[in-house]
C-alpha cells in the first residue's frame, strides 16, 4: 500500500510517501518568514502553505519516481493546528483524492508524532509508554497498540516546547527557541543554576512549565538590577536540565506503573539531543527499550502523518467529504 501525506499544521509544508515497509520520500519545507516576527503569524502561514504545497507534491512524486496513478489513499492532518493552514492541506487532499478516486483519511496530528518511530520502520513493542513533547503539547500516553491511546499525563499550563520558545524569547535567543537554546547550552554549565522541576514528586503524571520560565525571567532581572554579568550557555543549560529531568523522571515512573517495556519519545522537542541521552541512558539503567524518531522526523513531517494514515486505511478506516478540519482537536481516549 503506497499512501500520499500532507502536513500543513503550522509552519512547515511537508508532503510523503511511504509504504508498508518505509518512507520512499519526505519533502519539509520550514517557512522562514515568521522568524523576523518572533513566532508564528497564522495568515502568513497559511498563504505559504497555498504557493508551497503543489511545488513540493511535485518533488515528492519525482524524488520517489512515482506518479499520482502509484498511490493507494492520501492522509491530511485535520487537526490540532492553525485553522487556514490546516484547510490548504485537508482542500487540497480532499480534491486530490476525488480526482484520483482514492480514498483518505484525517489524522490527528499528535498521533502522526506518535507513530513517527513506525514510520522509520522501528520494531516497537507494545503496550508502550508516548511522551510527546511539542510546541504545544506534552502528554504522556499509554499506547495499547498503535490508534489504541490512554492519556495519562499532562501539561498544566505551558508545553514543554512552548518553555523553551518562551524562556529563548527571554534571552533575546529568536524564534524557534529550541535550537537555539540547545546550541547554547553546549557550552554552558547544567549545575549553575538551581531552576525549580514542578510537579516532580507529585504522584500524578501531570507536568507544568510555565514557574520554570518565570523563574528564568527573574533570575535575568535581579542580574540585570544588580549590573552582574547574563551568561547565557549557563541558563540555557541549567534550564534544559530541568525540563529533561522532569520528563525523564515521570516517564520512567510511567513505564513501572503501567508495566511497560518501551518507551518512546516524540514531537519537536524530541530533537534537542541533551533529552535524547538523559532518556536513553534511564532506558538503559531501568532496562527498558526506548525508541525516538530520527531528529527530521521529531518535527513536524508528512511522513508521520502518511504512516498514520496508512495504518488507518489498511484497516479499513477512512473519511469522506464531509470532514472538516478542528482546529482545537484533542487525543482522546480510544481504549
Ligand atoms: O512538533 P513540532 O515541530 O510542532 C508542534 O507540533 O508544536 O515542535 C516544535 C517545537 C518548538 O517549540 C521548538 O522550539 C521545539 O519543538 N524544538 C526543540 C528543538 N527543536 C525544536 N526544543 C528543544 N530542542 C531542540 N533542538
Ligand atoms: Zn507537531
Amino acid at each position: 500500500m503506497i499512501i500520499l501525506g500532507i502536513e500543513t499544521s503550522c509552519d512547515e509544508t511537508s508532503v510523503a510517501l511511504v509504504n508498508d515497509l518505509k518512507i520512499i520520500s519526505n519533502i519539509i519545507s520550514t517557512q522562514k518568514i515568521h522568524e523576523q516576527y518572533g513566532g508564528v503569524v497564522p495568515e502568513f502561514a497559511s498563504r505559504a502553505h497555498m504557493t508551497q504545497l503543489l511545488p513540493i507534491v511535485r518533488e515528492a512524486f519525482r524524488e520517489a519516481q512515482l506518479t499520482f496513478k502509484d498511490i493507494d489513499g492520501l492522509a491530511v492532518t485535520c487537526g490540532p493546528g492553525l485553522a487556514g493552514s490546516l484547510l490548504v492541506g485537508m482542500c487540497f487532499c480532499k480534491g486530490l483524492a476525488a480526482s484520483l478516486k482514492k480514498p483518505f483519511i484525517g489524522i490527528n496530528h499528535i498521533e502522526g508524532h506518535i507513530l513517527a518511530v513506525n514510520a522509520q520502520g522501528l520494531p516497537v513493542e507494545y503496550p508502550a509508554i508516548c511522551l510527546v513533547v511539542s510546541g504545544g503539547h506534552t502528554l504522556l500516553i499509554y499506547i495499547k497498540e498503535p490508534t489504541k491511546y490512554k492519556i495519562i499525563g499532562r501539561t498544566i499550563d505551558d508545553a514543554a516546547g512552548e518553555a523553551f520558545d518562551k524562556t529563548a524569547k527571554i534571552l533575546g535567543l529568536g524564534y524557534p527557541g529550541g535550537p537555539a537554546i540547545e546550541k547554547n547550552a553546549k557550552t554552558g554549565n547544567e549545575k549553575a543554576i538551581a531552576f525549580p522541576r514542578a510537579l516532580m514528586d507529585n504522584d500524578n503524571f501531570n507536568f507544568s512549565f510555565s514557574g520554570l520560565k518565570t523563574s528564568v525571567l527573574y533570575y535575568v532581572e535581579s542580574l540585570k538590577k544588580n549590573n552582574r554579568e547574563i551568561v547565557i550557555p549557563d541558563i540555557c543549560a541549567s534550564f534544559q536540565k530541568a525540563v529533561s529531568d522532569v520528563l525523564v523522571e515521570k516517564s520512567i515512573r510511567a513505564l513501572q506503573e503501567f508495566k511497560c517495556n518501551t518507551l518512546i519519545l516524540a514531537g519537536g522537542v524530541a530533537r534537542n539531543s541533551t533529552l535524547r541521552e538523559c532518556f536513553e541512558k534511564q532506558c538503559e539503567k531501568y532496562q527498558k527499550n526506548f525508541f525516538v524518531p530520527a531528529p527530521e522526523l521529531c518535527t513536524d513531517n508528512a511522513a508521520m502523518i502518511a504512516k498514520a494514515g496508512h495504518i488507518r486505511l489498511q484497516k479499513g478506516e477512512y473519511s469522506d467529504f464531509s470532514l472538516d478540519v478542528v482546529p482545537n482537536l484533542s487525543l482522546s481516549d480510544s481504549f
